[in-house]
């Protein structure tokens, strides 16, 4: 597995691309799952796990075939996953979560990640089929999605649907970032996976001046302000940056950011900064 996200704390899940070597990690999750989502999942009971043959499973080559997981402890406990339709724009899509972690938004964490990888890769709409009586994912495609339209067949809801994307383009705003001006499109389209959006409201603070620096932010939406104990003071908008050199040195924070009104930013911790260093210090 390589992390996308890390947990937020202990206890919680972070989110990692699933790899070819991951197969008894991903056994184990298939085991461990009820019939019952065993059969939402995969269309029919199957007898056995194995039935599933997750050695197909492990088939990903980030690009046209790709999953990401849910990870806690180091076992799975979700997986979306696409693989492209060949030579069309359309993926079939797939997920399924761990009995005991389902309705805590794990399936939507994993779909929009996945998403993000899938707009980058050139894969514009999401092909899924699941039972026309599947409530929740009926209930999740329609939020990720609103307005998708399932034909239902024999008990059977089939549906193609434009990628979801997040509010930001996050392209564009990784684009017109100052310090990743040097990047090319490939590399900035790298970078997606490894930045986290977040909603941030009004009077928030997000960064204390002398303290250690946690995030590099990016503002996608509205304002936020920086202010030093010396009385500087310097508005933040849509594209302006805080905490480069503070990621970079690991050095304690410039100044207080606080959110001036609600907004939207990219966030990278240090786990997610570490890809941009690869890919600046792979442009030396
Ligand atoms: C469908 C499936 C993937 C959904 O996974 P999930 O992680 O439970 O999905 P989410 O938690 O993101 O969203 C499901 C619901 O939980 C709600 N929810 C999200 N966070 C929540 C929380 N913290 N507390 C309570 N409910 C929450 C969501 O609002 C959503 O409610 P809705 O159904 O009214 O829209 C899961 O039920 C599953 O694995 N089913 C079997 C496999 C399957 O059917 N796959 C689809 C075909 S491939």
């Amino acid at each position: 597995m390589t992390s996308i996200q890390a947990a937020a704390g202990s206890g919680e899940v972070g989110l990692a691309r699933l790899e070819p070597s991951d197969g008894e990690a991903l056994r184990r999750f298939f085991y461990r799952l009820s019939p019952e989502t065993i059969y939402r999942r995969f269309l029919s009971p199957l007898a056995s796990p194995d039935q599933a043959r997750p050695e197909r499973l492990l088939d990903v080559e980030h690009h046209e075939r790709e999953a990401v997981v849910g990870v806690i402890a180091g076992e799975i406990v979700g997986v979306a996953r696409y693989f492209r339709q060949p030579g069309t724009d359309t993926a079939d899509l797939a997920v399924v979560v761990a009995d005991d972690w389902q309705r805590q938004g794990l399936a939507t964490r994993l779909l929009r990640a996945l998403a993000d990888t899938a707009v980058a890769e050139g894969v514009h709409r999401f092909s899924v089929t699941i039972q026309g009586d599947n409530r929740p994912a009926l209930n999740l495609l329609r939020r990720l999605s609103p307005g998708v339209k399932f034909a239902i067949s024999y008990g059977v809801a089939e549906a193609t649907v434009p990628v979801w994307t997040e509010n930001l383009d996050r392209f564009q705003v990784l684009r017109s970032t100052r310090e990743l001006a040097g990047c090319s499109d490939a590399e900035i389209r790298s970078l997606l996976l490894y930045v986290d959006e977040v909603t941030v409201p009004a009077r928030r603070r997000l960064a204390a001046e002398g303290q250690p620096t946690t995030q590099f932010l990016i503002v996608g939406k509205g304002q936020l302000r920086a202010l030093t104990a010396d009385g500087g003071s310097h508005l933040l908008e849509a594209g302006d940056s805080f905490g480069w050199t503070a990621m970079w040195d690991r050095s304690a924070s410039e100044a207080t950011v606080v959110a001036e009104s609600d907004a939207r930013v990219l966030v990278m911790g240090h786990g997610q900064f570490r890809a941009v260093k690869a890919v600046l210090s792979r442009q030396r």
